[in-house]
């Protein structure tokens, strides 16, 4: 089983600012002037391409397709992506994709552009959605929530929690936007990380999944199996966005097998090519 893990695509959308309110207001001008450039065109092509040409079981897509949730927005990525929407595909939200009241309910825009890639609702009161792809279960959590200020926090109720490592009888692979562990030279601001990760990585110890997959934090990373999170923790944000001092970008294909096997691609003139990915030990990051 090999999957292909793409993360915080945040695909470059003009918007008119006649169309946002409230917080996206702000959230649009700030893309404008800080991140917009960081995620070139050129660059989502490359990627694009990249992908249609490699092999892979499964794709996962773990959120922030869009900045501020405009309905624009959504069509774009969608578009975008066309080429690789199919049914080896599963994604999930990120906090940029639940940025405004419309984008969380009570038809929310990323279900209403993306549900047949989100797999089926295990509890229609709970976000825990499960897609079996080539006989392999991934479950999708959605770990953003509502919130007015211009924050990017996470958390995952304990229910799902719960739920997850109740419900689930075979190996299964997690996706998730916010991180569950940070290397020390990425720690999470306080506005930015998920508030309860550490009762996430304690429940989930009854029942851990074979892989942790994110995005949120844009640079790459592997954290290997510890004994706090017995599991891999994988990061493959920004796949959209040019590396630089503070950022290794680009995205992963995990070999899911004995042991697990790791690819990076990174896009360096113009492509996509293949480097060694950034493996941490537990000790060297903190949950
Ligand atoms: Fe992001
Ligand atoms: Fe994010």
């Amino acid at each position: 089983m090999k999957i292909l893990h793409i993360s915080d695509l945040h695909f470059p959308k003009k918007l008119s600012l006649f169309s946002l309110r409230g917080k996206a207001i702000v959230g649009y001008l700030s893309y404008r002037l800080r991140r917009k450039s960081k995620h070139p065109l050129v660059l989502i092509s490359a990627m694009v391409e990249a992908i249609s040409k490699l092999e892979y079981d499964a794709l996962v897509i773990s959120g922030d397709l869009t900045n501020v949730s405009h309905p624009g927005e959504f069509e774009n990525a969608k578009e975008i992506l066309k080429p690789l929407l199919t049914d080896k595909t599963f994604l999930i939200p990120g906090n940029h994709d639940r940025y405004q009241k419309r984008a969380i309910g009570p038809n929310p825009l990323f279900e209403k552009t993306f549900s047949e890639w989100m797999g089926t609702s295990l509890d229609p009161n709970l976000y825990i959605r499960s897609k079996k792809i080539a006989g392999k279960v991934f479950i999708g959590w959605d770990s953003n929530f509502a919130i007015p200020r211009i924050t990017a926090n996470g958390y995952v109720a304990p229910e799902v929690i719960t739920k997850t490592v109740q419900s689930i009888e075979e190996p299964y692979i997690l996706v998730c936007h916010h991180p569950l562990w940070n290397p020390k030279s990425e720690i999470e601001s306080r506005g930015h990380r998920m508030l309860n990760r550490a009762e996430v990585i304690d429940k989930l110890k009854a029942n851990p999944p074979q892989l942790y997959l994110h995005g949120h934090t844009h640079t790459n990373w592997v954290k290997l199996p510890g004994v706090r999170a017995p599991f891999p923790i994988v990061n493959s944000a920004s796949s959209t966005r040019l590396s630089d001092r503070s950022h290794e970008c680009g995205f992963h294909i995990i070999e899911v097998g004995k042991p697990i096997q790791y690819r990076r691609f990174i896009y360096s003139e113009d492509q996509f090519i293949e480097t060694n990915p950034i493996f941490y030990e537990e000790s060297e990051g903190v949950i």
